[in-house]
């Protein structure tokens, strides 16, 4: 599959087989996301990988009852090392969002063309994946994904055109 097949292919999971994911392509889309680029090649990251089902379960309320999340046979938990994040990007904000964004994405994208399915999942307790985790304070946990086989059909969800969101040279009014 090629990149922009992977791109195409890329939509939100919220269904997931009980398959569990082949321990060689799990590896193979880990290796993916620690490809990753980042501000000063600082590498923010580290990324939990749940397998246990009575924690994947646990995970479900802290992602606001988001069922699907333990319902894939695995979960990704992205934390952020805030110190090792470019301070001054643009000259006024943090990078670490960014570089955990890219990083999901890697991940995302070589799950797909391994014929796994994932969703971002930004709607969650912090404190709640913390405690359940046991991840130390002082690390934010930036986002989770499932990964899993998708159950059902794909839905291929609208995207504005690029009239819309391409300007030429200069700023268009
Ligand atoms: C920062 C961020 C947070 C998101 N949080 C959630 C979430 O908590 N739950 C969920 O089901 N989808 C979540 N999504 C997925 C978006 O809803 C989804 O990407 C968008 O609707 C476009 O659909 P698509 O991914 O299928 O193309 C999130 C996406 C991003 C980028």
């Amino acid at each position: 599959m090629d990149i922009y097949e992977a791109v195409r292919e890329r939509t939100s999971i919220r269904a997931y087989k009980a398959d569990p994911v082949e321990e060689d392509k799990l590896e193979r889309i880990l290796d993916a996301t620690r490809l990753a680029p980042s501000g000063k090649n600082g590498q923010p990251w580290t990324f939990i990988v749940v397998r246990d089902e009575e924690i994947r379960k646990k995970l479900v309320p802290a992602c606001k009852g988001q069922e699907f999340v333990g319902q894939a046979p695995v979960v990704v938990v992205a934390c952020g090392h805030e110190e090792m994040a470019y301070k001054k990007m643009g000259g006024y904000w943090n990078s670490l969002p960014l570089d955990i964004g890219i990083a999901i994405e890697h991940l995302m994208l070589a799950a797909v063309s391994e014929g796994l399915g994932t969703c971002w999942i930004g709607a969650f307790f912090e404190e709640q994946v913390r405690e359940i985790l046991g991840v130390p304070e002082g690390v934010k946990i930036v986002a989770l994904t499932p990964v899993g086989y998708p159950a059902g059909e794909k839905i291929h969800r609208p995207r504005k055109s690029l009239d819309e969101i391409i300007m030429h040279e200069k700023w268009e009014d």
